[in-house]
């Protein structure tokens, strides 16, 4: 059998059998997709036809390491070789080892481990933990858990109500999850005050948070998430004064801090984990993505002691129970990936290039009337498109803004995929300034044909 034939057998399978994220399975099979995968190493992976790609999403914002480790490889295998799970009530060498790990690479007291399979379980657990730690200390009022547009907090039936942009569409899952309250993002470019600072909206925005905590009574308040720096809406990084005075107001009103750093953590912003920026250390802190750079999956809830120890009895330990906690197999290929990440300065790495990241990008925008801004941090960075730079109008659903540019990264050999004019990217940690400049060139050349088609040209 030939090669191609062979892809092509694949990719029937895989629309014929396979419920793919987000995609509508005629769709791709229409387009020729989805492609096959076979290998990859650092932020390039080749597919069935034997073309390489760069992937400038890093899987999900998940691949921090790179592809092809096989270090990781081999620590999953001599872990399954040696004991492939446990039995009840029991726990491993490796999960142990990752806890202390995890208890000290994390900032403050944060040391108490909930390993799970993901980053939406991971929060359905901080949740679980908030809700029950008030319930343990007398406080049986507070279950809201407040949440800031333009975050994402994970699919689950449960976390799904967290968070959300104007274009999350939730309705198909309805009745909502009880208890959800909703605060504004901090996100100056967005503002609806017109001149507003970075660092007046920051103010505005954390102070919102507690009018809304005196507004719904603050004893019905269990818990604030949040991504430390948002992603939903382009890399939202707020001004300084935000994570502190969220933590004071937090601190004021007895509710709890959750720090959502499933993509954040494990360096993607040029720090081990993004509170770190603002020496801020929240009460849980959830975790995932690049605390295995999507080897297998693996994702935790973090307490603090100060949290953990409203558990500690033989009447109080927290009810919750997922078979695949603490799987050793992950837990051994963890361990690796954050060696790897420490060994190789990953996190200097994802500052450093980052930076130059940006600044390319910010270069672009001279040439690009639809770049109406660049934002981020470290290896997570953001372009926002928009029609009239000067209004920022943004696109009509019949500018088709997102097929069109997903058309074009493909032509140009770069795995990158929006959902709309906010253009995310998060390559793996490993990348270099000479393939950033590849992604630079791709982007370029994708935005020129962008504006050529919707006759924005000649705004340049
Ligand atoms: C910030 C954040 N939290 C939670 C999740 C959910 O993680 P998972 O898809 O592993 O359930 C994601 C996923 O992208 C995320 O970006």
């Amino acid at each position: 059998m030939t090669q191609d034939t062979r892809a092509q057998q694949l990719r029937q399978k895989s629309t014929r059998y396979l419920w793919m994220h987000n995609r509508d399975w005629i769709q791709m099979a229409e387009e020729g997709e989805p492609m096959i995968a076979v290998s990859g190493e650092g932020v390039r992976v080749t597919d069935s036809e034997g073309s390489s790609w760069i992937d400038v999403n890093g899987g999900y914002n998940s691949v921090n390491v790179g592809y092809g480790r096989t270090e990781i490889a081999d620590a999953a295998f001599e872990q399954m070789n040696r004991v492939s799970y446990f039995p009840n009530g029991t726990t491993t060498e490796p999960t142990a080892s990752l806890a202390r790990k995890l208890a000290q690479i994390t900032p403050g007291t944060l040391s108490r481990v909930f390993p799970v399979s993901g980053g939406s379980e991971a929060n359905e657990t901080a949740i679980k933990i908030a809700r029950a730690y008030h319930k343990r200390r007398g406080d049986a009022g507070r279950y809201k858990i407040i949440s800031r547009v333009g975050s994402y907090h994970g699919t689950t039936a449960g976390v799904l109500w967290l968070g959300g942009t104007p274009q999350t569409q939730r309705a198909d899952f309805e009745p909502a999850y009880p208890g959800m309250v909703y605060a504004p993002a901090p996100l100056p470019y967005r503002s609806e005050i017109e001149g507003e600072t970075a660092s007046e909206c920051a103010i505005r925005c954390a102070s919102a948070i507690e009018d809304i905590i005196r507004l719904e009574g603050p004893d019905t308040i269990a818990a604030v998430i949040g991504e430390p720096v948002a992603v939903p809406l382009g890399a939202v990084v707020p001004s300084d004064e935000y994570w502190p005075m969220l933590r004071d107001i937090c601190d004021r009103y007895g509710v709890l801090l959750i720090a959502d750093e499933v993509i954040n953590g494990f360096g993607r912003t040029g720090k081990m984990f993004a509170m770190e920026h603002w020496d801020v250390v929240p009460d849980i802190m959830t975790i995932a993505k690049g605390i295995i750079s999507s080897y297998l999956p693996l994702a935790a809830a973090i307490a603090t002691e100060e949290v953990a120890a409203a558990f500690a009895g033989e009447e109080d330990y927290l009810r919750h129970v997922l078979t695949s906690s603490g799987h050793p197999v992950s837990a051994a290929a963890s361990l690796k990936n954050i060696e790897i990440i420490e060994s190789e300065r990953l996190v200097d790495n994802a500052a450093r290039v980052g930076a130059y990241f940006k600044e390319q990008l910010e270069g672009m925008s001279g040439d690009h009337p639809s770049i109406g801004d660049v934002r981020g941090i470290g290896l997570l960075v953001a372009m926002e498109l928009v029609k009239d730079r000067e209004t920022k109008q943004t696109f009509a659903p019949e500018d088709r803004v997102a097929d069109r540019l997903n058309e074009s990264f493909k032509k140009r050999g770069i795995i990158l995929r929006t959902a709309g004019p906010v253009i995310n990217m998060g390559p793996p940690l490993c990348i270099t300034e000479s393939e950033v400049d590849e992604i630079i060139h791709a982007l370029d050349l994708s935005l020129w044909e962008l504006e050529g088609e919707l006759g924005m040209a000649q705004y340049a």
